[in-house]
């Protein structure tokens, strides 16, 4: 997998206020993603930026990405939805689902199982997260994550898992002034876990081409740690809105 691109993506959740910022935002990290050889890099902005930050650059160096969807299909009478051909109309070509913020307001595993299976149909590529709230010495914590992987992937069919990245982001260490990033040692361990469980679903080759990405307080520093981990990109929050630190971490990550 060393060969693939690293894949680094900026969930910029409800932020910023405004469209013009946004384009700063954007403008500011255009031509370091650009340059950058061996990253690919995925800006997932608010639904409402994605036409403007669409129309500022060409090619796929850089993709835009949604940080959700509906699971009902086109055009319909589902006041407040997006589905995911809006979503590809308006330039996005990933989405993010399963995240831990979506959980929290209530977004179950089966939940996710339709949005997964309705974004692949569609053609986009998606982004699913899979993280534990607490780790625990009995291990339990294993058995949460693998039961959000195959509940969230139940009854899609194998060839759709090639447009699929699953992103492991420990909850606790999201956005984490206490605890900080998980340990990348630690994470890399999940991962080769969640591998081994996708195995039984995907079977072993979709199963060991499928990126896995890490995400929680992702941050310059630590961008080399865990990329040298084995984790093929990173899910980064509160650093993607820092241009600054934004771009070094796309340039750690070229630099890999
Ligand atoms: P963080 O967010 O980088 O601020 O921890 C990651 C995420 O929520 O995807």
């Amino acid at each position: 997998m060393s060969n693939h691109k690293k894949i680094i993506v900026a969930n910029w959740k409800m932020n910023p206020r405004t469209s013009s910022e946004a384009l700063k935002i954007f403008e500011e990290i255009k031509p370091i993603a650009l340059r950058a050889k061996k990253v690919q890099t995925v800006i997932c902005p608010s639904f409402l930026y994605l036409e403007s930050l669409r129309k500022k650059f060409r090619g796929n160096k850089i993709a835009l990405g949604a940080q959700d969807l509906f699971w009902e299909k086109g055009t319909g009478a589902f006041t407040g939805e997006i589905s995911a051909e809006q979503l590809i109309a308006s330039g996005a070509s990933y989405v993010i689902l399963g995240h831990s913020e979506r959980r929290a307001l209530g977004e179950t595993n089966e939940i996710i199982n339709k949005k997964v299976s309705t974004a692949l149909k569609a053609g986009l590529k998606v982004l699913l997260c899979i993280g534990e709230e607490n780790r625990d010495r009995e291990g339990k914590h294993l058995e949460f994550v693998a039961r959000e992987l195959l509940e969230s992937l139940a009854k899609i069919q194998r060839r759709f898992f090639q447009n699929l990245t699953l992103a492991y982001e420990p909850v606790w260490a999201i956005s984490s002034k206490e605890e900080g990033p998980d340990n990348p040692e630690d994470a890399q361990k999940i991962s080769i876990f969640l591998r081994k469980v996708f195995v039984e679903i995907a079977g072993p080759d979709l199963a060991l081409s499928t990126p896995i990405i890490y995400g929680g307080s992702a941050d310059p520093e630590n961008t080399p740690q865990f990329l040298a981990a084995g984790f093929a990109g990173l899910l980064v929050g509160r650093e993607s809105l820092i241009p600054k630190h934004f771009n070094e971490i796309l340039q750690a990550a070229d630099a890999i």
